[in-house]
């Protein structure tokens, strides 16, 4: 007869299909060896009946374990486990430690990357104030989206099906270029553009092929924490190049770590002190990059947010030897989950990128692509753009308002030109990673400036702002001014 298990498996509660669930039960027995190799099955009316489901259920059953070579039909016999197992190795058998094998090792590259802490900056999971780097994700312009990805869903050419170019879809190529001419001043032709799922791809690629493991690269300090850790996990050794009101303090990194060879740079809004290059700081960047033989990774992320003047150009356009590798990003000025983002490469590097690129994933999403070449080209990125600089502007002044109606001790800022969000750096002793939890407890999330240091760590905080409309931003402020004072009359 049947090992009570099979019956045991049966859960008519369930969603999942009776067939399957007698399917999975014998399954079951016949891996952990309950039914023996050669073992005769009962017939399948007999076995419905046991179970008490039809016969048609059994027979559907039986079909895939027929199929799949746990059962082998004798005509004019019956039906049997067959006597040589498919997946004998899937069982189970009792084994002594000095009997098991070794466990495959993981690669030195691996362990390398496991001991680089990612989950430190996307580990504030909730999507709420004072969340900095979030967009205003609920004021993107779905309806425009949905339509344009109806549109190219309903009959895309096959080039947009099928395999393309790994630098991406060329319309949408053409689109970056022009804005990138227009609004950054940055020099370059759509064959240079390289489409990448968000600026981490683009980080990634760039330290992997440009850079050797143990190889020196200067980044500013406080810094972006998801390029240090795609530079540390590449093994790089990561210099940290302190700022001043100029920006990223290129003689000490000339003095301290002469051999460099790549700088990471955030010229327009250096992250997270918001800090712009100066003209001067940037022509002797160059100077040295051009001397040392150094590449320099240009972070362009969000220059779009600029709510005073207009931005300095990008440092790409000064470069006059192609040594700039200039990166954008659609995560901010879009939406995090757009996944795209570009690398204007110099000429001298477009076939080592292609070829890298086909092979870590081919290519970009087409249809993705073609949708937003389409909002670039009819005028809805440059809507959408406007909007939200009139909106983030107005919701700063509006931020700071409160917090200074809540927190006036605890934010020590003045409106910024720039941006998504504010740094308000902390008087000692008090501890930014205490505070943070502090917020989080009473519902708030703020970020830690201290961790973005890798030298002399300032205690900091910052708020995002751009991302939440003023019905939230008057409540987060509310519990986080409550769940400051309460530090106040405790600490330090
Ligand atoms: C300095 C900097 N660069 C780039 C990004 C965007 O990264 P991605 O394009 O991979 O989403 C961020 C997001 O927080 C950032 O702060």
């Amino acid at each position: 007869m049947l090992p009570p298990s099979v019956l045991a498996h049966l859960n008519r509660t369930l969603d999942v299909p009776l067939h399957l669930q007698v399917y999975e039960g014998l399954r079951e027995a016949i891996l952990q060896g309950t039914l023996k190799p050669s073992h005769r099955l009962p017939s399948t009316r007999a076995m419905a009946q046991h179970l008490g489901v039809s016969r048609n259920t059994v027979l559907l059953a039986f079909e895939q374990l027929l199929l799949e070579g746990y059962l082998e039909s004798r005509v004019g016999d019956g039906t049997y486990v067959t006597h040589t197992l498919p997946d004998t190795s899937l069982q189970k058998p009792e084994v002594k430690p000095e009997q098991q094998g070794r466990q495959p090792a993981l690669s030195r590259r691996a362990q390398k990357l496991l001991q680089v802490q990612v989950t430190q900056y996307l580990s504030q999971p909730e999507y709420r104030a004072f969340r900095s780097g979030m967009p205003a994700l609920k004021d993107f312009p779905f309806e425009e989206w949905r339509k344009l990805h109806a549109r190219h869903w309903k009959t895309p050419p096959v080039q947009l099906l099928a395999y393309g170019d790994p630098r991406g879809y060329l319309p949408l190529r053409e689109a970056i270029s022009e804005y990138l001419n227009a609004s950054r001043g940055v020099r370059c032709t759509p064959d240079q553009v390289l489409i990448t799922s968000g600026s981490q791809q683009g980080l990634e690629l760039a330290a992997r092929l440009l850079l050797d493991d143990g190889d020196s690269l200067w980044m500013e300090d406080p810094g972006y924490l998801g390029a240090r850790a795609a530079f540390q996990a590449s093994g790089l050794n990561v210099c940290p190049i302190p700022i001043d009101q100029e920006g990223m303090q290129v003689q000490h990194g000339a003095e301290h770590h002469p051999h460099a060879r790549m700088v990471y740079v955030t010229p327009s809004h250096q992250y997270p002190l918001g800090i712009t290059l100066s003209l001067t700081r940037r022509l002797e960047l160059l100077k040295w990059a051009r001397q040392s033989g150094a590449w320099i990774l240009e972070d362009d992320y969000n220059s779009e947010y600029r709510y005073e003047g207009r931005p300095l150009n990008a440092l790409q356009g000064l470069d006059q030897d192609g040594r700039v590798i200039y990166i954008g990003t659609f995560s901010k000025v879009l939406l995090p989950a757009v996944r795209l983002g570009y690398l204007v490469l110099p000429e001298s590097l477009i076939d080592l990128f292609i070829h890298a690129r086909s092979l870590v994933d081919r290519m970009p999403p087409g249809v993705s692509q073609a949708v937003l070449a389409e909002f670039m080209e009819n005028g809805g990125f440059e809507r959408h753009i406007r909007r939200m600089r009139g909106l983030y502007a107005e919701r700063q002044a509006f931020f700071i308002e409160l917090a200074q109606k809540h927190f006036p001790e605890w934010l020590q800022v003045q409106p910024s030109p720039a941006g998504m969000h504010l740094v308000s750096h902390l008087a000692e002793p008090f501890s930014d990673v205490q505070l943070v939890e502090e917020a989080s407890r009473a519902g708030v999330t703020v970020r830690a400036l201290s961790p973005s240091y890798l030298h002399s760590p300032e205690q900091g905080l910052l708020f995002g702002y751009a991302g939440y409309p003023e019905d939230e931003t008057i409540l987060a402020a509310r519990d986080l001014g409550r769940a400051f004072s309460r530090i106040r009359i405790s600490d330090p």
